[in-house]
């Protein structure tokens, strides 16, 4: 097991290039489970999960090839089997992604259902019941969802939250369905957008992706792509808190605005200076932060994917802050770690009161889950003396060499053997 080690109290400044977003690649990647023609996904992150979805794909019976670094060749012409494992499934929930494409284009599947998670108890009711009203008949057996469905129908469905895997379940599927479907409600989150690109590159009529209405027009079959994938918005905004939190001036290349929205905002009440610069967005911040209560919601909202890390910021701020996590039901397991770092924090139910210090004390801490760890690694940038953050392969999922990334930047950061 790895550990991360950080002498904080460095100022980061300069470039750094976002690499390609987890959270787009992954639904791309089950995507070509809905055709027998290669495809080609690019500026692919290589992370933890990403290397799992390679191996689920592989399970399935298809191809994965790497041609050069970061760029994927798939072909699922050769899938035999529709089955989506526990073995596989319970380490990344996303793979819950199989289960629209596979009925879709075979007219079953079982996939292991993802159980819960650190951050909440993760349920996928909004899927089943969506692609119920296609018509897939649906059985919950011993941990597995088995669907079965001759061909899909084209369906008039109204989400009950718009959850952004089950849009990306639902759009795939109806994608091959038989006649129109009409998704309301639908998460407008830019993977999404990205997504639906693809799909139409491969053939599918989709329109209004990126709204909360989406009209799909069934189609017989799909080609292939060659399709890059986004920035990764939330390694933005965290490369950004990490210029603002050490004082810092960093340009982050490939981010697009219009993609983070409030956010962007929110970090320029903490007062730091953000702007659109040719190719990227700059921070720059030489003050304390100001205290900016946040509320996370779906896009364009504040990301919840950015909760922990701002946290780490409003830690240091000049006045107490709210934080509101509406969308999981137990993100804050950041917040014990951040306390033994010095911050002052008080939960109550889904808020975070945050107290701003002047200063962190690095310490020995444990990440839980993705963001609360790299949260973990902002704080340690910040903190005066040591932090060594232990159990990093929750990081590995999402972040593809942050360490090498952030010294470039000028941090004293190193990976140990813990
Ligand atoms: C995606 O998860 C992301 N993962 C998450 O990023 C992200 O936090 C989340 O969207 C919200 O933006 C990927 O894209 C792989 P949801 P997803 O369905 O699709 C409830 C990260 O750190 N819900 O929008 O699972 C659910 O319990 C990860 O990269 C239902 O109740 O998110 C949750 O409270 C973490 N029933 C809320 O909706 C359902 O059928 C949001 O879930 C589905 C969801």
């Amino acid at each position: 097991m790895d550990k991360i080690v950080i002498d904080g109290g460095r100022r980061l400044a300069g470039r750094v290039r976002a690499g390609g977003a987890k959270n787009a690649a992954l639904p791309l990647l089950f995507a070509t489970l809905l055709t027998d023609k290669p495809c080609t996904l690019r500026n692919v992150p290589s992370v933890a999960d990403i290397r799992t979805t390679r191996r689920l794909l592989e399970r399935l019976g298809g191809s994965v090839d790497e041609p050069e670094a970061n760029t994927l060749v798939l072909d699922c012409a050769g899938v035999d089997t529709q089955e989506a494992p526990y073995d596989l499934v319970r380490t990344m929930r996303a793979s819950f992604l199989t289960l629209g494409p596979l009925l879709a284009r075979f007219g079953r599947a079982r996939v292991s259902q993802p159980g819960g998670c650190a951050i909440g108890s993760r349920p996928v009711d909004i899927h089943l019941a969506g692609l119920a009203r296609m018509g897939a008949q649906i059985e919950n057996v011993a941990g597995y969802t088995e669907a079965r469905c001759k061909r899909l129908k084209g369906a008039y469905i109204i989400l009950e939250m718009p959850s952004v895997g089950a849009t990306e379940n639902l759009l795939m599927a109806a994608t091959l369905a038989e006649g129109g479907t009409r998704i309301e409600n639908a998460a407008r989150e830019p993977e999404i957008t990205d997504l639906a690109d693809a799909l139409t590159a491969m053939g599918a009529r989709i329109e209004g992706a990126g709204s909360s209405v989406i009209e799909i027009e069934g189609v017989d079959e799909l080609g292939g792509y060659d399709h890059p994938v986004i920035a990764d918005r939330i390694e933005v905004g965290t490369f950004l808190i990490a210029a603002a939190i050490t004082l810092g001036d960093v340009t982050v290349e490939g981010a697009r605005a219009d993609h983070l929205g409030v956010f962007l905002e929110a970090l320029s009440a903490a007062g730091a200076l953000v702007e659109e610069v040719p190719g990227g967005i700059r921070c720059v911040n030489d003050a304390r932060a100001k205290a900016v209560d946040i509320i996370t919601a779906p896009y364009p909202g504040f990301p919840t994917d950015l909760q922990a890390q701002f946290m780490a910021l409003m830690c240091l701020a000049d006045g107490v802050s709210e934080v509101a996590e509406t969308i999981f039901e137990n993100r804050f397991m950041h917040v014990d770690e951040l306390i033994r770092m010095g911050a002052s924090i008080r939960l109550r139910g889904g808020h975070a009161d945050v107290t701003g210090k002047v200063s962190l004390t690095g310490a020995p801490v444990m990440a839980t889950d993705l963001r609360a760890s790299v949260c973990l690694v902002l704080a340690g940038l910040a903190a005066r003396s040591r932090t060594e953050i232990l159990r990093v392969y929750h990081l590995d999922r999402g972040y593809q060499q942050i360490e090498e990334k952030l010294s470039a930047l000028g941090a004293d950061i190193r990976r140990e053997k813990a």
